[in-house]
């Protein structure tokens, strides 16, 4: 899956450079100045993405001979300090900005000022309403569909709790789970705790509800929640749905402090695949993972970005490589990794170019 997806970012070069446009042979080098707006640097999957996206933008400028200059910021969870940052970048002269922001239902102050001074914005991660994005022609999303995330982590939930009658630890036919959540109000988080529970009931497996709690998306606030539920229920907790993997590991963290022995422990699924998250998976701690196509994502991202700069009209890159919907969106499918398949994943991550590009190219700014 991740071959196919660098091949689609080398191919688009590659005909390029066949077309005779090279860019290292270029007369004038041009710049594009792209500015990216975290809305937490420290967020796992957040980081990750920012890596490859900055490692995609090297081997972009390598390929076709313009420079890409990368600024990351971090808005360090302040809508506040996201909107100056925004107009700090903007008056950079960056050519296209990237918000992940912090508060999704707040746009109108970055979307007024780029419409201001025509600096195109490509939201990412944390999706704002669409009347939001409608506001403005050269306003886009870039993230994932959340929907995808919740099927597979029921899929996977239910596939392992009917593999095996041990997995009903008190033998009642019915699956007792308990929901860890991201962020009140973040896209995922309500979309992947809906369509996962009802995925793991299509899927024929009779499921109660012990509890939930909200852990925002933070292995450490998981593995406190966790510890207070499992005072509660302990032991009758037979499977725990974790809306990423930072927190089911904040779970796993939990339960290797409790006194439950490792086979009796629940069965446990995240979201992402982020580089912990498949070693959890590798060593038999979670049982799969919806694997979030960073890769995918930030790609799409730099190429959007790339292409809304204007600044290479002949790289052979157009609107037309970016996987749009509705001329807006590009969402990217979620993918299932389980102990079968984990270490095509591994593989890969280790093959990634890291810290390519980080050195040259960005700058991290708290
Ligand atoms: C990821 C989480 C991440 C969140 C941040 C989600 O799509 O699955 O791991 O913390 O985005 O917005």
């Amino acid at each position: 899956m991740k071959k196919r997806m660098l091949a689609v970012l080398l191919a688009s070069v590659t005909a390029c450079s066949l077309g005779g446009c090279a860019g290292k042979k270029k007369d004038t080098v041009q710049t594009v100045k792209i500015g990216l707006t975290l809305y937490d640097q420290y967020d796992t999957f957040i980081s990750e993405l920012v890596s490859w996206f900055n490692a995609s933008a090297s081997a972009l400028e390598e390929e076709t001979g313009t420079a890409i200059n990368v600024e990351v910021v971090d808005a360090a969870g302040s809508q506040t300090t996201q909107n100056e940052q925004v107009k700090s970048l903007i008056e950079k002269g960056c050519d296209v900005i990237c918000v992940n922001l912090v508060d999704r239902t707040e746009p109108t102050t970055i979307t007024d000022m780029a419409e201001k001074n025509d600096v195109p914005i490509i939201f990412f991660n944390r999706e704002l309403v669409a009347e939001d994005l409608e506001r403005w022609e050269k306003l886009y999303y870039v993230g994932a569909d959340a929907f995808g995330s919740g099927i597979i982590e029921g899929e996977l939930a239910a596939e392992t709790f009917q593999s095996d009658p041990k997995y009903d630890k008190n033998g009642d036919g019915i699956c007792q789970y308990v929901v860890l959540e991201g962020e009140a109000g973040h896209q995922d988080a309500i979309v992947r705790t809906e369509y996962s529970v009802n995925t793991l009931v299509e899927k024929g497996v009779k499921a109660e509800k012990l509890g939930y709690a909200i852990a925002n998306w933070k292995r450490a606030q998981a593995q406190t929640k966790m510890t207070t539920l499992l005072e509660e229920y302990g032991e009758r907790i037979e499977l725990i749905l974790a809306n990423n993997d930072d927190m089911a590991l904040g779970a796993i963290d939990a339960l290797k402090v409790s006194e439950l022995p490792k086979d009796e422990w629940p069965i446990i699924v995240g979201i992402d695949g982020t580089d912990v998250g498949l070693g959890a998976i590798k060593n038999g701690e979670m049982a799969g993972t919806a694997y979030n196509d960073k890769e995918g994502q930030a790609e799409a991202m730099l190429k959007l970005a790339f292409v809304l700069s204007e600044k290479d009209p002949d790289s052979g890159l157009t609107l037309e490589d970016i996987p749009l919907q509705d001329e807006k969106y590009v969402r990217m499918p979620y993918y299932r990794v389980t102990l079968d398949n984990v270490e095509e994943y591994v593989e890969w991550s280790k093959k990634k170019p890291d810290g390519v590009g980080t050195t040259e190219n960005t700058e991290i700014t708290e």
